[in-house]
């Protein structure tokens, strides 16, 4: 199977990860590296669709709970494989447009026990993965999906921290955590977000003292915020843009540009 390279990004909320995600595509598309690119929103209060400009018809969770649903009311036909059926509708979510596709977790843990469709989804999932050269995946806040081990197949985990205290003590929580759940993943990077650039030390101190890579320092721009309250998506951003030339700096570091 091929196996694609997976970044994450993770921290606390807030932070920017949804931002970075979005500009880390950017500098990837801008760069016409031909890659087949899979975006995963996996934060269940989804809104990277909107900072992209996609609209998205169906969540993976949306389906997953049909078919609970449908398991418990007894309505699957006979002869047909839960599995099989499943498949069919995450495949049916999964977005395709000209230069990347997107899939949409939405809320994957209903009510209820159903381990079995759990299970089902996550090879499901693993094997949508492995047909795509790059994932780039936008983590919901907090530290959960670490020990739900969402991101047990990522390569490359991006922790996402504003210069605030909290921002950086979550950031260490989730170095700590990715040791504690022993997920295995070959690089972690610190990116200060909104971060001043004369506090650029101090967020190479932090990095070094969480013992994670130094990824990039990504300044407050008044253009995202904008295109924020405007709903305009940020691939449209101008390449002057301070918050797109400095995730440049971090997509080299990560290796995804051409
Ligand atoms: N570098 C930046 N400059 C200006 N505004 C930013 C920057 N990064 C993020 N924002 C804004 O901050 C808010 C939160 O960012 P977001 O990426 O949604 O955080 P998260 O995904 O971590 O919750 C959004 O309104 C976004 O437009
Ligand atoms: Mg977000």
């Amino acid at each position: 199977m091929n196996k694609a390279l997976v970044i994450s990004a993770s921290g606390k909320g807030g932070t920017g990860k949804t931002t970075i995600i979005a500009l880390l595509l950017k500098c990837i598309l801008d760069s016409n590296s031909n890659k087949d690119i899979l975006v995963v929103d996996a934060d269940p209060a989804a809104n990277l669709p909107d900072v992209l400009g996609v609209s998205i018809n169906k969540t993976v969770g949306e389906v997953a709970n049909e078919l609970k649903k449908r398991i418990e009311k007894g309505t699957i036909p006979l002869g047909v494989s839960k599995r099989d059926l499943l498949e069919g509708w995450v495949y049916s979510t999964i977005v395709e447009l000209d230069d990347f596709d997107m899939l949409v977790m939405g809320r994957t843990e209903g009510e209820g026990c159903y381990c079995y469709v759990n299970n089902v989804l996550t090879k499901i999932l693993d094997t949508i993965i492995s047909n795509y050269d790059l994932v780039l995946m936008d983590m919901e806040a907090g530290l959960e999906h670490l020990s739900r081990r969402t991101d047990k197949d990522v390569d490359k985990m991006i922790i996402v921290t504003d210069m605030s205290l909290m921002g950086f003590k979550t950031a260490k929580r989730i170095k700590e955590l990715i040791k504690e759940v022993h997920i295995k993943i070959k690089s972690v990077y610190l990116v200060g977000n909104r971060f001043p650039p004369k506090f650029r030390r101090k967020l190479e101190e932090w990095a070094s003292k969480i013992g994670v890579e130094f990824g990039a320092l990504i300044p407050y721009d008044p253009l995202v915020e904008e295109f924020n309250i405007l709903g305009k998506s940020l691939l449209e951003l101008p390449s002057d843009s301070p918050a797109l030339k400095a995730a440049y700096g971090l997509a080299e570091k990560l290796s995804v540009l051409k």
